[in-house]
C-alpha cells in the first residue's frame, strides 16, 4: 500500500491536474507517440485528431487516483476498461510506458507546481493502479487461453458472406481461417477487426458489436459505412471493409470481449432499444432472449434516420412474427416520402417520454440502448425521470466513451 503523505498528495493534485486535463493529454499523447510511434498501430487514430477519446484515458487514471485508499471501490470501471483493453491486446509491458509520458506531461504542463515530491507520488500511485489493471487483464486471458476454441491477441478469419443490410449497413459472417474450434460470446459483447490498408502509415484497430445470436457456426458483425460529411472525412475502416472485404477475404481479429450482455437470470420485460446502427448489439441480444427465454417479453425499440438505412428490417419482422411475446416499434426522424406512403413506421420524429410511456406496460423492466451520444443522452434522461434503478440501465457507446449520464 501507499503510505498516508503519498495519499494526501495525490488527493490534493487530483483536481489541479483534472483542471489541466486536455493540455496534460494532449501533451502526454504528443510525447508518447514520438517517443513509440509504433503505438500508433494501437490507439485509434481518428480519435486522437478528433480529440474526443483523449481525455478518457488520462481521465481514468485520476478518478483511479482519487480513490487509491479504497480501490476496490473503482473495480467495475476497472473491468470494463480491461474489456476494452484486452480486446485490443494491451499488454503489461505497455504500462510503464503510458506512466513515463503521463508524468513527464504534468511535469511539462503543470512546471514548477509539479515538484519532487508531487511526482513522486504519482509515480507510486499510478504504479499501484497500474498492477490492479494488469493483473484484472491477466486473469482475462488467462480465462481465454483456458476456453475451448479460445485464443489471444490476432486471430486469422475468412469472410463466408457478406450481406447488405442497408443503403449504409452491411454485415459481415466470419469463420476461422485455421478451421480450429472458436469459442461462443455472449450477446452484447464485440471483437476488435485490424485493418491493414495500403497506403496508410499504420494499421487502424476499430470495434464492432458481434450482431446475432452466438452459437450458429460463425461471427457477424453489421458495419456502418461512415460516408464524409461536413468537415468529417470519410471513414476509413469503415470504407475499407465495405470495399474491399468480400467472401473469401481475410481479416485479423481478437476474441469476443465486453460487459454490456444480456441479463439473462432478469425475466422482467426486457427493452432493446437503439439509435442507428447501435440496432447491432441489440439484434444478438433479441435472436438470443427469443432462444434462450421465449416466455419472457421483449420490446424492440429502433430509431433510424428513414427506411432507406433502416437495417434488419425483415429480421426483425420474422422474429416478432413467430413469437407473441416480442413487440417491435420502429421510430424515423426523417421518413421519406415512400416511408409515409408505405406507413412502414410507428412514430415520426424521436423517442420521447409521452410515447415510450404508451407502448410499455410499466418501467419496471430491464432497459439496453446503444447508439449515438444525443440518443443515449436522451434514453439516460428519459429512464432516470422514471425512477429507473442504474442497475436496470444498460448501455454501451460506439466510438469514445463520453459522459451520458451529467
Ligand atoms: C481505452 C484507461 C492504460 C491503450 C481506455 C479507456 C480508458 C482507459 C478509460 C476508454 C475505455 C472505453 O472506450 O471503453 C486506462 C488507464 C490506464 C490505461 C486508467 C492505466 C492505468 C493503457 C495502456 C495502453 C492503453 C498501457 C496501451 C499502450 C488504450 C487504447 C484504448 C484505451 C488503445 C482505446 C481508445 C483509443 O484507441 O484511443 N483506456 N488505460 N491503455 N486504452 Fe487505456
Amino acid at each position: 500500500g501507499l503510505d498516508q503523505q503519498t495519499i494526501d498528495i495525490i488527493k490534493a493534485t487530483v483536481p489541479v491536474l483534472e483542471e489541466h486535463g486536455t493540455e496534460i493529454t494532449k501533451v502526454f499523447y504528443q510525447r508518447m507517440f514520438e517517443g513509440h510511434p509504433e503505438l500508433k498501430n494501437i490507439f485509434n487514430q481518428t480519435n486522437q485528431r478528433k480529440g474526443d477519446q483523449s481525455k478518457a484515458l488520462a481521465g481514468a487514471v485520476y478518478a483511479a487516483a482519487y480513490n487509491i485508499d479504497k480501490l476496490e471501490t473503482i473495480l467495475p470501471t476497472v473491468k470494463q476498461i480491461s474489456q476494452k483493453h484486452k480486446s485490443l491486446n494491451i499488454q503489461p509491458e505497455h504500462y510503464p510506458i503510458v506512466g513515463k509520458y503521463l508524468l513527464l506531461a504534468m511535469k511539462e504542463v503543470l512546471g514548477d507546481a509539479a515538484d519532487d515530491a508531487v511526482i513522486g507520488a504519482w509515480e507510486r500511485a499510478y504504479g499501484v493502479i497500474a498492477s490492479v489493471f494488469i493483473e484484472t487483464e491477466k486473469s482475462m486471458y488467462k480465462e481465454m487461453t483456458d476456453t475451448v476454441g479460445g485464443w489471444t491477441g490476432f486471430r486469422n478469419f475468412k469472410v463466408i458472406k457478406k450481406v447488405k443490410e442497408s443503403d449504409v449497413i452491411t454485415s459481415f459472417y466470419f469463420e476461422p481461417a485455421d478451421n480450429n474450434p472458436f469459442p461462443s460470446y455472449q450477446a452484447g459483447q464485440y471483437i476488435t477487426v485490424k485493418a491493414e490498408i495500403e497506403g496508410e502509415p499504420h494499421v487502424h484497430l476499430r470495434q464492432y458489436s458481434l450482431s446475432c445470436a452466438p452459437d450458429e457456426g460463425y461471427y457477424r458483425i453489421s458495419v456502418k459505412r461512415e460516408d464524409a460529411i461536413n468537415h468529417q472525412p470519410a471513414g476509413i475502416v469503415s470504407n475499407y471493409l465495405h470495399e474491399t472485404l468480400d467472401v473469401g477475404s481475410i481479416l485479423p481479429i481478437t476474441a469476443p470481449s465486453g460487459d454490456f450482455v444480456l441479463n439473462q437470470t432478469d425475466d422482467r420485460p426486457l427493452v432493446l432499444m437503439s439509435g442507428g446502427v447501435g440496432l447491432t448489439p441489440m439484434m444478438s441480444m433479441l435472436e438470443t432472449v427469443v432462444k434462450q427465454q421465449p416466455e419472457r417479453e421483449v420490446y424492440f425499440i429502433h430509431a433510424a434516420q428513414s427506411g432507406n438505412v433502416h437495417a434488419m428490417r425483415d429480421a426483425v419482422k420474422e422474429i416478432t412474427d413467430n413469437s407473441s411475446h416480442v413487440s417491435s416499434f420502429v421510430i424515423y426522424d426523417r421518413p421519406t416520402n415512400e416511408d409515409k406512403l408505405m406507413n412502414n413506421h410507428d412514430k415520426e420524429g424521436y423517442i420521447d417520454e409521452e410515447w415510450l410511456t404508451s407502448v410499455l406496460p410499466s418501467y419496471d423492466a430491464n432497459f439496453y440502448f446503444c447508439g449515438p451520444a444525443p440518443f443515449m443522452r436522451a434514453m439516460y434522461q428519459l429512464l432516470k425521470g422514471r425512477q429507473v434503478e442504474d442497475c436496470n440501465i444498460n448501455y454501451e457507446f460506439f466510438g469514445p466513451a463520453s459522459s451520458i449520464t451529467g
